[in-house]
Order: C-alpha cells, then sequence, then structure tokens
C-alpha cells in the first residue's frame, strides 16, 4: 500500500463497486481505476448494497448504450434514497461525450471523469465526500496508464486483455470514439511484455493485445508487428492475440509474423462496416472493397486456416436497397466465422451527424439489419460445419455454462468448443477433434496423439 505522508490514507477502506459496459478497452480501464483507487486505500467489492462510491464506466458508441446508463442513473437515485452518503461517479466515454451535462440537477450523479482522467479519481472522489461536485474530461496526448499493474476484476485466470495503446485518429464519419477517447498514443512496448510476462507467470495462458487500431501501434522503433513477436517470444505456451485492426493498413509484415509463430492465434476481426464504395467512401474508411477484398486474400495466402470476423452497419445516410446488397454479398465472398452487426446510430457532433442526413427509417435498417444477421448466421454455420472433422489445439477456460460435467474452450480460430470434463482444468491445452456444431459453438472430443 502507498503510503503518502503528507496526507492520510484517503480511502480508510471504504468499498467501492464498478459496473462495466462497452467494449474491452472500457474492461481494461476499469482494472486500472481499481488498482487506483487501492492505492489509495479503497476496497474493491462485488457487492453494490455494501458500496460507499459507485462508478459506471460508460460507451457512448449507440445511443442505446447511452439509454441504458440513464436506466441504471435511475436506479442509482433509488440507491441513494436508502444511503444518502452513497457517492455515484460516470467515468468512460459518455462522461466524456457529455461532461457537465452528467452532474446537472436531478441526475444524482456526484462525479465525472473521462477515459484520460482517471488518476485523478480519488481527488474526485474526496471532494464528492465533501459535498462539491467533482468533473475531470481533460483529453491527454501521452496519458497510458503504462505503469499501473490493473487488477484483473475477470479472473477466468486464463485469458487477460492488455491495452496497448489509447485514442483514435481515423475520424471515421459515424464515430464517437476519437472524441470521447482522443487522439492515438502507444504504450512502452517495455511495460506491455512486462504485463505480459507477469501474467504468464500467475497462471495465465492467452493475451489480447487491445487498441481501437492496433496496426497503428508505435513506439520509437517497434512497430505492431515486432510488438506482437516480442509478446509471442515469452512462451510458446503463451496464446497472443489483437483487436481491433483496421483493413486500411494491416501489413503483409504482420501477416508474416502471425504466420510464423504458432502461439499467434490464427483468428483476425477485420470490421468491413459496409461492402458498398459509395458507403465507405462517406464513411470515411479509406479503403474500398477491392482493397479490402486483396487484403482478405493476402491474409489466406499467408494462412489458409485463419478465421475473419467483422462488424457490420445497416442503415448508414444514404444507403441504397444496392448499396445493402452489395454488403451482404460481400459477406458471402469473405465467408465470415462471425460478425457484430448494428444498425446506424447518429452521435451528435461526428462528421455524419454534421453532414449527412439520417434518412433510412428505423423500420428500414432494422429489416436490413435482420437480413444480415440472418445471412451471417448461415455463414457461421457453414463456417462451423467446416470444423467437423478437423483437430484442434484448445485452451481449457472453464466449466460450460450448460453441464457441470463438461467444459469450455477455445480453438487458435477463436471458436468455442465443448468437451466432456475428464480431469482438465483451466489453462490446460488439449487436443481435440470436432465431431458436431450448431451455429455458435463446436463440440469435440479429446484425442490422444
Ligand atoms: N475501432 C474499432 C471499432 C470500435 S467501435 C474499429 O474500427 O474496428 C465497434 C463497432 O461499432 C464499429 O466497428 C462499428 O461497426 C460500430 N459503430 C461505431 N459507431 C457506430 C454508430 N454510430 N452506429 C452504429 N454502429 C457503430
Ligand atoms: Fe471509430 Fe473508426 Fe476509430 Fe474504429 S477506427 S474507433 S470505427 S473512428
Ligand atoms: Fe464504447 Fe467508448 Fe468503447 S464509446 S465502444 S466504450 S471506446
Amino acid at each position: 500500500m502507498k503510503i503518502n505522508s503528507l496526507r492520510p490514507l484517503t480511502g480508510e477502506g471504504r468499498k467501492l463497486f464498478i459496473e462495466t459496459y462497452g467494449c474491452q478497452m472500457n474492461a481494461g480501464d476499469s482494472e486500472i481505476v481499481v488498482s487506483i483507487m487501492q492505492q489509495e486505500g479503497y476496497r474493491y467489492t462485488e457487492n453494490i448494497d455494501e458500496a460507499d462510491i459507485i462508478l459506471i464506466n460508460t460507451c457512448s458508441i449507440r445511443d442505446n448504450a447511452e439509454q441504458r446508463i440513464w436506466g441504471r442513473l435511475s436506479a442509482m437515485r433509488q440507491l441513494k434514497r436508502r444511503k444518502p452518503s452513497l457517492i455515484v461517479g460516470i467515468i468512460g466515454c459518455m462522461a466524456e461525450r457529455l461532461k457537465e451535462q452528467l452532474i446537472e440537477k436531478g441526475t444524482g450523479v456526484d462525479i465525472v471523469a473521462g477515459p484520460d482522467s482517471y488518476r485523478s479519481l480519488p481527488e474526485l472522489v474526496r471532494t464528492a465526500e465533501d459535498g462539491t461536485k467533482g468533473i475531470n474530461v481533460e483529453l491527454s496526448k501521452e496519458e497510458t496508464y503504462a505503469e499501473i499493474a490493473p487488477v484483473r476484476l475477470d479472473r477466468n485466470g486464463v485469458s487477460a486483455f492488455i491495452a496497448i495503446m489509447r485514442g483514435c485518429n481515423n475520424y471515421c464519419a459515424y464515430c464517437v470514439v476519437p472524441y470521447t477517447r482522443g487522439i492515438e498514443r502507444s504504450r512502452d512496448p517495455q511495460t506491455i511484455v512486462a504485463e505480459a510476462r507477469t501474467l504468464f507467470e500467475n497462471g495465465y495462458r492467452e493475451v489480447t493485445l487491445l487498441g481501437q487500431n492496433v496496426n497503428s501501434y508505435s513506439f520509437g522503433e517497434v512497430g505492431f508487428p515486432e510488438l506482437m513477436a516480442m509478446v509471442a517470444e515469452i512462451s510458446p505456451l503463451l496464446r497472443v492475440r489483437f483487436a481491433t485492426s483496421h483493413p486500411k493498413d494491416i501489413s503483409d509484415r504482420l501477416l508474416e509474423v502471425m504466420a510464423r509463430y504458432d502461439n499467434i492465434c490464427k483468428a483476425i476481426h477485420l470490421p468491413a462496416q459496409s461492402g458498398s464504395n459509395e458507403m465507405l467512401g462517406k464513411m470515411n474508411r479509406k479503403y474500398t472493397r477491392e482493397w479490402y477484398l486483396e487484403r482478405i486474400a493476402a491474409i489466406r495466402r499467408y494462412m489458409p486456416d485463419c478465421a475473419i470476423s467483422t462488424d457490420l452497419i445497416a442503415g448508414f445516410c444514404g444507403e441504397t436497397l444496392e448499396d445493402h446488397q452489395q454488403t451482404l454479398s460481400l459477406m458471402k465472398e469473405v465467408g465470415y466465422a462471425s460478425a457484430f452487426m448494428f444498425k446506424y446510430s447518429e452521435r451528435p457532433g461526428t462528421f455524419s451527424a454534421r453532414h449527412f442526413e439520417d434518412d433510412i427509417a428505423d423500420d428500414e435498417k432494422t429489416r436490413r439489419l435482420n437480413e444480415i444477421i440472418a445471412l451471417q448466421n448461415s455463414l457461421s454455420v457453414v463456417s462451423n460445419e467446416a470444423e467437423i472433422g478437423k483437430v484442434r489445439q484448445v485452451l481449457v477456460e472453464g466449466t460450460s455454462k450448460r453441464s457441470d460435467e463438461q467444459m469450455c474452450g477455445r480453438t487458435s480460430q477463436n471458436k468455442m468448443v465443448i468437451f466432456d470434463r475428464g480431469d482438465h482444468k483451466a489453462g490446460d491445452y488439449i487436443t481435440v477433434k470436432i465431431t458436431s456444431c450448431s451455429s455458435a459453438t463446436l463440440f469435440g472430443e479429446e484425442i490422444f496423439e
């Protein structure tokens, strides 16, 4: 515990509860926040009813993400009625986007802290405890929380996320992230490798390197392919994954490094967003359908066995039925293993909100989205059926949700496999023959070579 001679320990054992929404970057940030607060003497609790401080780590990516948070805030006001000393803080992307609006009358919020101001949280909590609302939404050009050891909250003890960079400079027309997370900055590779090594020594067997666009990782001489190689060298028993890479700069150099190491997982999440060049141009994605398909071909050249997944947006501004058909045809052409699929949601302040009309009616967006989802379901079945009969190495993650007699784990391709418990435990590698599948899961039997 840190001893600061000028000031008594401020937390004095008071209990912190944290609720996390949004992407894996937010999940990682919550672990940093808990670490910062623990150093100041606060204790982490998983029980909201005993909390003295509740922090909600929020997401602004689509309107429905924010609506959920407003719902949670009304629940928080009820908790405060029962326990008036309770401090409620909004942190994360919605804090950055809405700033003071979140502490205006009636919300019940005491603290607002944006993604780059978590070091000031103990100070903000103290201010709030003195009865003044605390806000810090300053974005930074340098903050990476590089030396803060995250307190692992997910605790499957097998796989962990490591943030390698923060922010985004891409300004896709629809996207709020550059405004909520600020400019891109990369974290010192030595601190990344040290964190991965510590995880490995503590029994972890898989790390996912995280950033909004990991391909732009750059710190001194070290680019993303070099960083991947450095982490992969820690041990052949440590699997390495990453998310997310932008299609415009997925380089041959990276594909070459991925192919070279068995422990770099053969799965790439490559968000296409749309199959139409018209839409891709308006979205400011900086690649064409043809470029994207050439990159897919490159992935398959280097790694014939690599699973490819994507993100897609239905009903972007001015999207015609022909544009929508182009998205469906791209999906078929690539044959995605899985996809995250969304209806376009206008975000205030973004380029598309300022310059384009959100002109596709909501029920039409829903209809297009449903078509996309139905097609992906069938593509996922095709992708899973192609696994039947194959022999795969699986990293055991834990007990299957369906039955205590079975366990689950992932293949290098990131597909979940269910198999009999045997005497396996989380963190083991086993060899499995895939025997059957559903659209979401594979089923397999252990084989002994
Ligand atoms: N940095 C990542 C994506 C982060 S956001 C990348 O570029 O790959 C995750 C996904 O949310 C995006 O890929 C996009 O498909 C979706 N998304 C972002 N803004 C959106 C909006 N305004 N409406 C609907 N979906 C959106
Ligand atoms: Fe948003 Fe585009 Fe940046 Fe991804 S790359 S976070 S979609 S602006
Ligand atoms: Fe949401 Fe912020 Fe992540 S807007 S998706 S939590 S970067």
